[in-house]
């Protein structure tokens, strides 16, 4: 059995040429011209690019008392029907929990996915039990990334000198710290002052978290990272004054990846102003939307190199759910989806506009991705020997995104109403066709779980030049006694 995709144009993060694609046993075989094989798809007036990745994920999430919507399965589904392939979610350990016995909990989640995947771990605590599975995390079970939230005090959070710790021992193991950004200790004392002033609606979850918060938060994390000698992931990068932090941390030699999500880049504040209280409450997340000018900046980061990858954080809460916070904010849960409309509403706002290119696209929505995480080539590529994730993208489709029509088990769509123009045709994973079109075939338990080695290059050359210029003794000849 083989598939061959004909007629398409391949698009990958470099490169731009006619040539067809041949898939057998999920992996791609041969690219060229005129090839053949037992099953064909048609690409005429396509492009064929590496199927989307997104970074940040959290499906069946347990947060503020209750469980995102989507799961392992509507999630994967999701995904699929917008031309992204896998997914990164994030195993969160309960206080005092084991890291291990937390990703026991999350590989259970996953028997449903129709796409692959894969886990961050979550540091959500600091002691020696910790140190040491994070060496087993990294070494048996294929995850490479720790991630840290700075906010959320009470729940996720951890202080500067567990993050720090933490750090250091990324540092060591050739892991990749992730953080979320935002001061949680300026949050809860902000949360509280707009409570007892009876700002309660859900525009007082944005007032509760201004830009400075989220500026302040990613540069200590870039200092403590620059200190422990580490490269650092800032999730969700939603501001200038977190952008503006990164730019120059890169500038200055560091590696700092930062993360903008679809939402950030095509949604703004206004939204919570809203007199429709389910309209605002279904849009708070962290961090909240913010205005044009910020928007502005994420997009000229993604355009010159600043800013890394688009993700989504989809983290979906059905309006019921978000009414758990009439009267009190701090109660809504937060987060909002978009692991379908990602790669559309980047295609019609980025490439259909003229601020990214096709390569600058798949570079974002993938490659990049990949790369960062340590799946490439497996993953992010469209090359022999890659897995066979693939989506044929057809530039002139168009929908209105709607919450009648979409793959999320949710009610509503934060992205309802708007058109986009640039959908896929077909999205293969591993070489099965789970979308064509508006027809879904998507397989419950297709999906495999991804491996990630620990990074050997970056952290291996900031560990040489650590140890270069490491403080040292000067050691010296006649030193004078001990005055008295
Ligand atoms: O509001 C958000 N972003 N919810 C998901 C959890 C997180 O902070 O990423
Ligand atoms: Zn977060
Ligand atoms: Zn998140
Ligand atoms: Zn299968």
């Amino acid at each position: 059995m083989s598939t061959v995709i004909k007629g398409g144009t391949i698009v990958t993060a470099d490169l731009t040429y006619k040539a067809d694609v041949k898939i057998e046993g999920g992996k791609i075989v041969e690219i060229g011209p005129n090839l053949s094989g037992t099953e064909t798809l048609d690409a005429t007036g396509c492009y064929v690019m590496p199927g989307g990745i997104d970074p940040h994920v959290h499906l069946e999430m347990p947060f503020m008392g209750t469980y995102s919507s989507d799961d392992f399965e509507s999630g994967t589904r999701a995904g699929l029907a917008g031309g992204t392939t896998m997914v990164v979610d994030f195993c969160l350990p309960g206080p005092e929990q084991s890291l291990l016995e937390a990703l026991q909990m999350w590989d259970n989640k996953t028997s449903r996915a129709n796409a692959d995947y894969s886990f961050h771990m979550a540091i959500t605590g600091w002691n020696e039990r910790v140190f040491n599975e994070m060496e087993t995390v990294v070494r048996d079970k294929g995850i490479n990334t720790f991630k840290h939230f700075m906010a959320y005090k009470g729940a996720l959070m951890v202080n500067d000198d567990e993050m720090f710790a933490s750090f250091q021992r990324c540092a060591e193991l050739g892991a990749l710290p992730l953080v979320h950004a935002e001061n949680g200790d300026v949050v809860a004392s902000m949360t509280a002052k707009l409570l007892a002033e009876g700002n309660n609606g859900p525009e007082a979850h944005a007032y509760s978290r201004p830009p400075e918060v989220e500026g302040e938060a990613t540069n200590r994390a870039i200092m403590l990272a620059d200190m422990a000698g580490v490269p650092l992931y800032v999730v969700h990068t939603s501001c200038e004054q977190a952008h503006e932090a990164i730019r120059r941390a890169r500038q200055k030699g560091m590696r700092v990846y930062g993360e903008p999500l679809i939402q950030h880049l095509t949604l703004d504040e206004s939204e919570y102003f809203d007199k429709d209280w389910d309209h605002a409450a279904r849009r708070v997340m962290s961090p909240p939307f913010r205005s044009k000018q910020h928007q502005d900046s994420l997009w000229a980061g993604l355009q010159s190199g600043s800013l890394s990858v688009v993700a989504t954080d989809h983290c979906a809460f059905t309006t019921d759910q978000k009414r758990f916070g009439v009267g009190n904010f701090a109660k809504i849960p937060n987060g909002t989806g978009g692991l379908e409309d990602r790669l559309p509403m980047l295609w019609t706002h980025g490439v259909n506009t003229g601020r990214l290119t096709m390569n600058e696209f798949v570079a974002v929505t993938s490659t990049n991705i990949a790369k960062i995480l340590n799946v490439y080539p497996k993953k992010g590529a469209i090359l022999v020997g890659a897995d066979a994730d693939i989506v044929v993208w057809d530039p002139k489709r168009s929908k209105t995104i709607s919450a009648k029509s979409q793959q999320s088990s949710i009610d509503y769509n934060v992205f309802e109403g708007k058109e986009v123009t640039g959908l896929p045709r077909y999205t293969l994973t591993r070489g099965e066709v789970a979308i064509e079109e508006s027809t879904v075939k998507t397989k419950e338990g297709h999906g495999q779980f991804v491996k990630r080695e620990p990074f050997q290059a970056v952290n291996k050359a900031l560990s040489t030049w650590k140890e270069l210029v490491a403080p040292r003794k000067v050691e010296r000849s006649g030193i004078p006694a001990t005055g008295v």
